[in-house]
């Protein structure tokens, strides 16, 4: 799975967002790497104890609670707070996975997906696509600024190194109430269709049975 998440960050959001990632304080991105990613992570992250940075973890995720596509897609129960990327002058993040458990202060969460929120307009930077290898297949991302990207977090991807300009991106992970990637691909693919049918036809007789069928489902394959 690979979705694009349009608009979570609106002009308005994003316009704060971009204030505070100026004003912030950045430091080396190796603390947040597993032994493995620190080998091959070169960017610089926004330190999370700054207060500008909580700021900018709050507008991430409301617009995050408030995206009806990613609560359809990711089933949210837990999202790690968001940590916030600057890669210039060639720096890179080479191939990777991210670790499947997250720990932190009173906070454990299991990393099944994984969410690049970009916050730099595509032409402000040369390279820094997002690469993510799906069996054999490469698919290459370089999302306009205020979209996001979510992808299994199984998933091995890298940044390629950006060799102009400045790329500013925020990224975190989410436990998902449904832990099996195929259940919950079944309730998406559900979920929108029946959204869809009933945009078209209104509230039918059938509509109302199918979600219950949705529901039943959640119910069964969902851990609270
Ligand atoms: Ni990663």
């Amino acid at each position: 799975m690979l979705l694009t998440l349009p608009r979570v960050l609106d002009e308005q959001a994003l316009y704060e967002a971009r204030k505070l990632l100026a004003a912030g304080r950045w430091t080396g991105g190796r603390h947040t790497a597993g032994r493995q990613s620190a080998q091959v992570k070169d960017n610089e992250q926004l330190d999370p104890m700054d207060a500008g940075t909580i700021k900018l973890q709050q507008l991430v995720l409301q617009a995050m609670e408030r995206h009806l596509l990613f609560f359809s897609a990711a089933l949210p129960k837990k999202i790690w707070p968001p940590a916030f990327n600057r890669y210039a002058g060639g720096q890179t993040y080479g191939d990777h996975v991210d670790q499947a458990i997250r720990t932190q202060a009173q906070m454990r969460l299991r990393s099944d997906l994984s969410c690049t929120l970009f916050l730099s307009q595509p032409d402000e930077y040369e390279g820094g696509e997002l690469v993510t290898r799906i069996g054999q297949v490469e698919h290459r991302v370089k999302g306009r600024a205020g979209d996001a990207v979510l992808y299994l977090g199984h998933t091995v991807h890298r940044v390629e190194p950006v060799t102009r300009g400045e790329r500013l991106a925020s990224f975190f992970w989410i436990e998902s109430l449904v832990r099996d990637p195929g259940q919950r691909e079944l309730l998406f693919n559900m979920d929108q269709a029946l959204t869809a049918l009933r945009s078209r036809d209104g509230e039918s007789a059938e509509a109302v049975a199918l979600m219950g069928t949705y529901h039943h489902l959640l119910r069964m394959w969902s851990d609270t």
